[in-house]
């Protein structure tokens, strides 16, 4: 059964062979909006789990300036091109770990992001490990948002047949995904609204909002445009129980 391990070499091809950016070829479009709302342009954000960039590049080129942490060389290498070609390299970090962002760059942070799944890759003790740097590399109270997948409406097959044990009470599983002309294991975590609640509660952290990030998925959202503008106005009125994707705002203990 594939492992965290593979999930860390899947991505690598994920983003190597550019699938990801083709499949997810912009932010998704509330969850951007929802950053510019609750930070200034100008504002320094860690985005964790940066991926190819889809946030950090377009967030950069707004005027914020942008700590990217992200595991994958292949993905961290084309972030760092991309600001490069688009004359953002002063405003775009890139670290490998979250441990090695250097301390007076992470103090300034006003606003982490764990955007699309990048908590639910994450073993039960690597969420509780990361909530508890990101509160330690804080120079105050620290406030992250994010999204998970929604156990309700996704991975239903998966749940049962390629189950992980783990902690916590959200199923965790292998999902498989075709790249490159083979089969790639993924290790993801799922949650229902109150789960993911109870988790950030046990860690400590405010759960200051559960709500919808989307309602249809994110390749349709994020690949055509029509669809995306509709999809973040029904998902302003669909209860998270019924959302694709929940979006998630945290707040460490003062
Ligand atoms: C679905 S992608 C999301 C990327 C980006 N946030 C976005 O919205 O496009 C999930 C990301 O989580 C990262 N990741 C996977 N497992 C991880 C782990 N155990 N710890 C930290 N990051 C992980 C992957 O490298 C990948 O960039």
């Amino acid at each position: 059964m594939a492992s965290s391990d593979d999930t860390y070499s899947s991505y690598e091809t994920y983003f190597r062979t550019r699938k990801y950016a083709q499949r997810y070829p912009r932010p998704n479009r509330l969850a951007f909006a929802r950053v510019l709302r609750m930070v200034a342009p100008g504002a320094v954000l860690t985005d964790i789990g940066a991926g190819d960039g889809r946030y950090a590049i377009p967030l950069a080129e707004k005027g914020y300036t942008v700590i990217a942490v992200e595991r994958s060389d292949a993905a961290r290498a084309q972030i760092a091109d991309t600001a490069l070609r688009l004359g953002l390299k002063g405003k775009v970090h890139c670290f490998k770990e979250l441990e090695d962002v250097d301390a007076e760059l992470a103090a300034e942070s006003e606003l982490s992001l764990l955007f699309f799944g990048v908590l639910g890759h994450m073993t039960f003790k690597e969420r509780e490990a990361a909530l508890k740097t990101i509160q330690a590399m804080s120079s105050g109270q620290a406030n992250v948002i994010g999204s998970v997948p929604n156990t309700f409406r996704r991975y239903r097959s998966e749940r049962v047949n390629a189950k992980i044990e783990d902690f916590g009470s959200a199923p965790r599983f292998i999902y498989t995904h075709e790249l490159d002309g083979a089969t790639h294991g993924f290790a993801y975590t799922a949650y229902s609204p109150k789960q993911l609640r109870e988790e950030f509660t046990l860690h400590g952290w405010e759960c200051v909002e559960i709500k919808t990030e989307s309602v249809l998925s994110e390749r349709k959202v994020t690949r055509n445009p029509v669809i995306g503008v509709t999809d973040a106005l029904v998902s302003r009125l669909t209860p998270s129980r019924f959302s694709h994707a929940i979006f998630f705002h945290i707040r460490s203990p003062a």
